[in-house]
């Protein structure tokens, strides 16, 4: 026998044929040495046709999330268009991921920026989706919907009062209070002039009196009665505070007053457009910007009116600035007992640690004895315990 390099290599790196038994009767491809036989790679052609299915989902299901996004902002864009001078960033719509987009808009009167989120189901994972929705299906309360969140950022005025006021469909309301902390700072309330499937949560009956009220052409619980837009709308929030707790007060020059809309997104991108539009009139009502201050006609008044915080009654405006001082007197007094209880651990840990070497410089005998004095002394206390009992 000759000896073959390639074929040694060969030889190790083929795994040994399939034995090609004479009674095998299925399909079979043959060509030149090669012997084909389906039946014996059921295993395997249904992997990769799991795998190639998988593969085929994500991109449809990708897709699909990015025609969602898009087209909800190509409805929306004229009306971005003629608001700001920067209607969006540089290709508009930035993708984030598989499911989350967003836009940021700058260049108005009354605001510093817009951010628009559009966080999607997850369709690219087909699994992730048919896991949230059989959890749909369980837990009633567990929403599965896309969803546009537009957060207006205010320029700072003193026309923008410190407050946090909201109108929440009331299928959102549960557990809005575990992922908004700020809207622990209101109370819930129906409203007559709301439908009733919306609720309204404010600090001070004040603050919705005035933003509900009929402002120039626009009246907030008008568009929100609109049955085409009703059954998109998720929130609509004012507010002074964060999301989550702080762990100690905000520097002034760190707070940021947020006007937030959220939707979910409709099929047709375009049912959300006149909410979106009363939206911006809103946030010129609230700032007294653009000739529409409270209590004033823009058909008649030129130039800046009083904003929400002028139009308020001055006890509602004190009554906020109370509850402000509380909270951040609260925060303070929580971060100096966490303070003192971590300096009290500190020094007890330095005792310890000073005992410890203290006892290591002495002598096994004397060890011995520290150890039964310390002993006999938790036995005296133990037993001075219980007598007193
Ligand atoms: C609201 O107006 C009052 C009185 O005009 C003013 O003292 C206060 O600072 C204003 N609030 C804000 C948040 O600027």
């Amino acid at each position: 026998m000759s000896f073959n390099p390639i074929s040694m290599v060969v030889g190790a790196l083929t795994p040994p044929p399939p034995s090609l038994t004479e009674d095998y009767d299925g399909l079979e491809y043959r060509w030149k040495v090669f012997t084909f036989r389906p039946a014996l790679f059921q295993f395997e052609i249904f992997l990769l046709a799991a795998v190639l299915l998988y593969t085929a989902l994500y991109f449809i299901g990708r897709s699909a999330n990015v025609r969602r996004a898009n087209k909800w902002f190509d409805a929306h864009l004229e009306l971005y268009q003629s608001q700001f001078t920067k209607p969006h960033q540089k290709g508009g719509l930035t993708q984030d991921g598989n499911s989350d987009f967003f836009v940021f808009s700058t260049g108005r009167r009354a605001i510093k920026a817009l951010h628009t989120t559009f966080t999607l189901r997850p369709r690219h994972d087909f699994f992730q989706l048919i896991y949230q929705t059989l959890w749909g299906f369980v837990e009633l309360d567990y929403r599965v919907n896309d969803v546009v969140e537009l957060t207006f950022t205010f320029k700072d005025s003193a026309s923008v009062p410190d407050c946090v006021w909201a109108i929440v469909a009331k299928d959102e309301l549960k557990g809005i209070r575990s992922k908004r902390w700020d809207l622990t700072f209101t109370k819930t309330t129906e409203n007559p002039n709301l439908p009733t499937s919306l609720t309204v949560m404010s600090e001070f009956a004040d603050i919705t009196e005035n933003l509900l009220k009929t402002h120039g052409p626009l009246s907030l619980s008008t568009v929100l009665s609109n049955p085409a837009v009703l059954p998109y709308f998720r929130s609509l929030s004012l507010t002074d505070q964060p999301r989550t707790r702080p762990y100690a007060p905000v520097p002034a020059s760190e707070r940021g007053k947020h006007l937030i809309l959220s939707l979910n997104i409709p099929p047709s991108g375009t049912a959300t457009l006149p909410l979106v539009q009363a939206v911006f009139q809103l946030v010129d009502i609230i700032a007294g910007e653009g000739g529409w201050g409270i209590g004033k006609s823009p058909l008649t008044s030129k130039g800046p009116g009083v904003g929400l915080n002028g139009s308020l009654r001055p006890e509602t405006r004190s009554k906020l600035k109370k509850a402000r001082e509380e909270l951040d007197k609260e925060l303070k007094e929580e971060l100096a007992k966490e303070k003192r209880e971590e300096q009290a651990e500190e020094k007890a840990a330095a005792k310890r640690k000073a005992e410890e070497e203290r006892l290591s410089r002495l002598s096994a005998s004397e060890q011995k004895k520290a150890l039964e004095r310390e002993k006999k002394r938790l036995m005296r206390k133990t037993q001075g315990k219980t007598k007193v009992r």
